[in-house]
């Protein structure tokens, strides 16, 4: 056995810990945020949205100057000509799945590695999730296993930038272009972060982004939508803002799936979030200062293996995950961590339970009589949610990966360097 837990110089065994101080949380805010919000307050407009097609002046089904300032700015970021901004990446990814016309009798293939709101979201319109396994290097959606589980109902790919690694997009658009599908890119992770140096959510029909308190740049919570579609935009403002009221007056013909939410974001927050998205690549620029930091102190350790993103991306890395082979090193993860975090460090096992394995999957069943599992048009359908299913997501779970988070503001060098310090006295 290559690890030795009995040491009594571990905190583990009552040993000093290397560190006793707290770690911090996610603090991206400052002045420029404060004099942004003060600026909205002294309008006395905290939000100038309208769910109706021909609003009273200063309201619009557009958002007030904040929210349609922050969307400007947004796409001139992206190069894209459209932002649509939503309350949480979550009504983003139910937009997107609802403006791409998804529905009854369709399937999605989603990873079973991430955020739950994924699969919710092809479900909620009435189609099937298809979950296909994840790369082990990085946990996002492997394309062998795309193409594994296509089939003729196949619709759309709705592909994850997992841990702010880009997925393979070369390959999913070329697959996606072959079988006719739509592609929706997840990058709630990854911010800023590129595939052959092209931002992720600029290859699919609509990227969406996450602005909740973990994220890289973030409003506490939020979202936007991105798309170079005219027609997609439209389609989006309309879920995000009770459009099933607006099409009549708005003579739009294309009314399937546009039953509308209130997915708008206030002007409090549009204002924080153009003050954030000024910060985002300074932001970004200190997170890999201390991936860096923290890979060159693991560099060629036997056991624990960062992921080193996918060759030739710019990773913008949401958390620093590294992957644990529990047969070199003779002890169980959890035993290990348990080892690490007695010392001060705070790491955390796994990712997410594949998804499949939740009860809404194992009974298939959301809505009465088990739809949309049981509608009609879904019989026969092609995705299986037995444990088994996605054998790598698993693995990654239960034994192999370890996360990480404090390679973010406002931790520094010196706290790296500690977390290495703790490795290296755990692993001897
Ligand atoms: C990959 C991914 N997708 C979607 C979401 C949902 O984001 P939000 O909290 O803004 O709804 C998250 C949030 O954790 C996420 O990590």
């Amino acid at each position: 056995m290559y690890l030795d837990l009995k040491r009594s110089d571990l905190a583990l065994n009552g040993g000093q810990p290397v560190r006793t101080v707290p770690w911090l949380d996610n603090f991206t805010t400052g002045n420029e945020e404060k004099d942004a919000v003060i600026r909205v307050l002294d309008s006395g407009y905290l939000s100038k949205f309208e769910g109706s097609h021909t609003p009273d002046p200063p309201f619009s089904f557009y958002g007030g100057p904040e929210v349609q300032a922050l969307e400007r700015e947004w796409s001139e970021y992206y190069g894209y000509k459209h932002s649509i901004s939503v309350n949480s990446a979550t009504s983003g990814l139910y937009a997107a799945i609802g403006a791409i016309g998804v529905g009854y009798g369709d399937e999605v293939i989603v990873s079973p590695y991430t955020m739950t709101a994924c699969a919710m979201a092809p479900l909620l319109f009435g189609a099937i999730p298809v979950f296909s396994d994840v790369e082990k290097e990085t946990g996002c959606m492997d394309v062998e296993s795309i193409e594994r589980v296509l089939s003729n109902r196949t619709k759309a790919i709705l592909v994850v930038h997992q841990f702010g690694i880009p997925a393979d997009m070369g390959k999913i658009m070329e697959l996606a272009k072959q079988h006719d599908l739509k592609v929706i890119e997840d990058c709630a992770q990854a911010h800023g972060a590129k595939y052959n140096n092209k931002y992720v959510g600029t290859f699919g029909s609509i990227g969406v982004f996450s602005l909740n308190v973990n994220k890289s740049i973030q409003t506490g919570e939020g979202g936007i939508c991105i798309t170079d579609d005219e027609e997609l935009a439209y389609r989006l403002a309309l879920i995000r803002n009770h459009g099933e009221a607006v099409v009549g007056p708005a003579k739009y013909e294309n009314v399937v799936n546009i039953f509308g939410f209130n997915f708008r974001l206030t002007e409090l927050q549009a204002a924080i979030a153009r003050e954030q998205l000024k910060k985002i690549d300074k932001l970004n620029d200190h997170r890999l200062d201390l991936v860096e930091a923290f890979s060159c102190g693991l560099e060629n350790h036997p056991f624990l293996h960062p992921l080193s993103g996918r060759p030739g991306c710019y990773s913008t890395y949401y958390v620093y995950p590294l992957r644990y082979e529990f047969g070199i090193s003779g002890v169980e993860r959890e035993e290990f961590v348990a080892a690490l975090n007695a010392e001060g460090a705070l790491f955390y096992q796994g990712y997410v339970e594949p998804l499949y394995l939740q009860p809404l999957y194992q009974q298939q069943s959301l809505f009465k009589h088990s739809y949309p599992f049981s509608a009609p048009e879904n019989q026969g359908h092609t995705a299986r949610y037995e444990k088994g299913t996605c054998s790598v997501a698993e693995l990654l779970h239960e034994k192999t990966m370890i996360i990480n988070e404090h390679i973010r503001f406002p931790h520094q060098q010196r706290d790296i360097e500690q977390l290495i310090q703790i490795v290296i006295k755990v692993t001897g």
